[in-house]
């Protein structure tokens, strides 16, 4: 009889915390407003009044025609462009009202920000490219970043590719040692600008896997605009921005248990 209830208490303690672990809030936003002055006299209003919780774990594919300001959502989620009224709290922080100063270094330790094009810098190796966001923020010794640098690189799977400069490497190369320079410093967000949309389509599927993976096994929280209608109905949300507005917010698929990084470059 005691044993049994032993039993299912701690089940009940399990699903508790999972419950509380997928309940927990990364990214808020409250009643964002951007404007921007296009002239003295003539504003245009981009982003009216959206408010979004995104859960960590969670994948979020952000869909809308163009100039319906999935950008500009995304550069507020990261803390790259102010709103002009409202609220952002990263990881229960209140993001709007940091300086410029400390949010260079929210940014550099807590999102992990993918553009359209890749950004990475020529002169450089994929190693040093990945070990940047590292040595910025002077956490690690230099032999951990180039480790962690070359572990990252070897989760995307370019462990054959360490030492060539961007310009010896695909599109779609050099787009996972973009993916991989994001995760350098274990964001709790991962923001993607249309990611894929300079690539192939076998490129871009890839990608698009890697980001499934990071979320699956990584538990990874990933936000990324996209045209694409197939990877926006894998993503496990879809939310559709119209005019600024939400004009869909769509659960996909629940969130998926936790891997390693060590883990999940093993497995390939
Ligand atoms: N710097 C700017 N100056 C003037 N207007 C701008 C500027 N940046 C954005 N806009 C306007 O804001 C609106 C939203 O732009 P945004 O880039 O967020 O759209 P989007 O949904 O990302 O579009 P796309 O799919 O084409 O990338 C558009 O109407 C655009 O013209
Ligand atoms: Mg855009």
């Amino acid at each position: 009889m005691l044993k049994a209830y032993d039993v299912t208490d701690r089940i009940d303690k399990t699903t508790i915390r999972k419950q509380e672990l997928m309940a927990a809030v990364i990214l808020k936003l409250e009643g964002i407003r951007k404007e921007l002055e296009l002239s003295r006299d003539i504003r245009q209003t981009i982003i009216p009044n959206l408010s979004v919780e995104i859960m960590a774990g969670e994948f979020v594919a952000i869909t809308g025609p163009s100039g319906s300001g999935k950008s500009t959502l995304l550069y507020i989620m990261g803390g790259l462009d102010k709103p002009t009224a409202g609220k952002v709290w990263l990881d229960g922080e209140a993001i709007n009202e940091k300086s410029e100063k400390q949010m260079n270094q929210i940014r550099n330790e807590k999102i992990g920000f993918i553009y359209q094009f890749h950004f990475l810098l020529p002169e450089f190796n994929a190693v040093d490219n990945v070990s940047m966001p590292m040595m910025i923020n002077g956490r690690r010794s230099r032999k951990e970043i180039r480790d962690r640098a070359k572990m990252l690189l070897d989760l995307v799977e370019m462990q054959n590719k360490y030492t060539n400069k961007p310009s010896q490497l695909s599109g779609g190369q050099q787009q996972r040692v973009a993916i991989a320079r994001a995760l350098a410093n274990e964001p709790k967000v991962v923001l993607g600008d249309e990611p894929t949309g300079n690539l192939d389509s076998r490129s871009a599927n890839n990608v698009y896997n890697l980001f499934d993976r990071l979320n699956r096994e990584l538990h990874q929280t990933v936000i990324v605009v996209t045209h694409d209608e197939e990877f926006a109905n894998r993503a496990g949300r879809r939310i559709n921005l119209v005019d600024g507005m939400i004009e869909s917010d769509v659960q996909l698929r629940p969130m998926a248990a936790y891997t390693t990084e060590t883990q999940m470059r093993d497995r390939h």
